[in-house]
């Protein structure tokens, strides 16, 4: 603990001076008592009593130590002291019992990491989130839909929990992970599905950014029973009707709330898109060619422009769907706080 590093420093506190934030995972019963009493006895004992930087603390333990009075008041007190705690999960334990004191997963021990970094801009927002795709029955085994995976709409209901907003994602059927669990989430499969609970919970949000592919249309009558092979016929007819427009609906009541819509094209992709957001009384609307390989639909990354209602326009390169996600994050937070104080300042 005492020996001398490089430059003569001493161990235990040139580590603390190079940490950005320290993370004490697992975090026994022990270590937390440890600290919570003020005991340095050890190296890491030592390094998270000479740092300033925040500290995580993940406790994972057996469930009754985890549940005892002593521990859960040695948590209160670092916590009134400004450490930070995450819950252990649930389930079986190494001891042999189950409950809660499992280490959560590491990603989520990562996500809280990145929370910790991050500035809480979005604090004051409720954010209503759509993603991936909807699917319209044509029978019971077979459907119409589309090649959304979810990526883009997951990425911005993350950034902006991140970034402290309260967050709904009103989610159509994808294969992605589940986001963290402070996120809450509402699936849906239809389009008709999704207007309604949109529609419902629209009236809570200040921010609502619409990721999703809705289908434009679905089929007119409804299939009970699987469609069968027509002995002698190459083809047969869908008669398909239109689905509702959910963000042209949103347009009509947004009012001094913040509407972003997305816009997928494979061609003149900004006149179109300027068109939808001339159209359907957006903010702004994220144009993306997804006729282009690598970005767009199922991609980790995209390339937009994000075009604002008085007809600006930033170009944004191939990025991660996460860092596209902060973007529109800040251009909308841009607009929530012009559109507020146009609202104060009209009174
Ligand atoms: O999910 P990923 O694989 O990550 O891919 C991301 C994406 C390509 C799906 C995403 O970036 C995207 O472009 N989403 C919008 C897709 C789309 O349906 O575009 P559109 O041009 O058909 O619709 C325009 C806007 O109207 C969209 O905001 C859409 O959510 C909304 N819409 C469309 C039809 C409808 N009936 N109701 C709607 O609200």
């Amino acid at each position: 603990m005492f020996e001398l590093m490089a430059g003569g420093k001493i161990g235990h506190i040139a580590l603390s001076d190079i940490a950005d934030q320290m993370v004490i995972a697992p975090a026994t019963a022990n270590v937390i008592g440890k600290v919570a009493n003020g005991i340095a006895d050890d190296f890491l004992t030592t390094m998270i009593m000479a740092t300033k930087v925040p500290v995580l603390f993940v406790p994972s333990m057996n469930t009754k130590m985890w549940e005892s009075s002593i521990v859960q008041g040695n948590i209160e007190k670092l916590k009134e002291n400004g450490y930070q705690f995450m819950e252990p999960t649930a389930g079986d334990l190494a001891c042999g019992w189950q409950g809660k004191g499992r280490l959560p997963p590491i990603d989520d021990i990562v996500e809280q990491m990145e929370d910790i970094f991050t500035e809480k801009d979005y604090v004051d927002q409720r954010v209503l989130i759509t993603a991936g795709p909807t699917v319209e029955a044509i029978d019971p085994v077979r459907c119409i839909s589309n090649r959304s995976s979810g990526k883009m709409g997951y990425a911005i209901a993350k950034m902006a929990k991140r970034r402290g907003a309260e967050v709904v994602l009103i989610t159509g059927i994808t294969s992605l992970p589940p986001p963290r669990c402070d996120i809450r989430v509402i699936d849906v499969v239809t389009a008709q599905e999704m207007r309604a609970v949109v529609m419902e919970e629209q009236r809570r949000a200040s921010v609502i950014i619409k990721a999703a592919a809705v289908a434009d249309y679905r089929c007119k009558e409804e299939n009970l029973q699987k469609i069968k092979k027509k002995n002698g016929k190459d083809e047969i007819t869908l008669a398909l009707t239109k689905n509702p427009d959910i963000i042209e609906e949103l347009g009509r009541v947004i009012g001094d709330r913040v509407l972003v819509g997305f816009a997928a094209e494979t061609e003149h992709v900004v006149e179109h898109a300027r068109d939808k957001l001339q159209r359907k009384h957006l903010d702004l609307i994220v144009a993306n060619d997804v006729s282009k390989s690598g970005i767009g639909f199922g991609a980790d990354d995209n390339e937009v422009t994000i075009i604002d209602a008085a007809g600006g326009a930033v170009h944004v390169p191939r990025l991660s769907k996460d860092e596209i996600a902060e973007i529109i994050l800040d251009e909308a937070l841009k607009v929530a706080k012009k559109k507020k104080k146009t609202e104060e300042d009209w009174y």
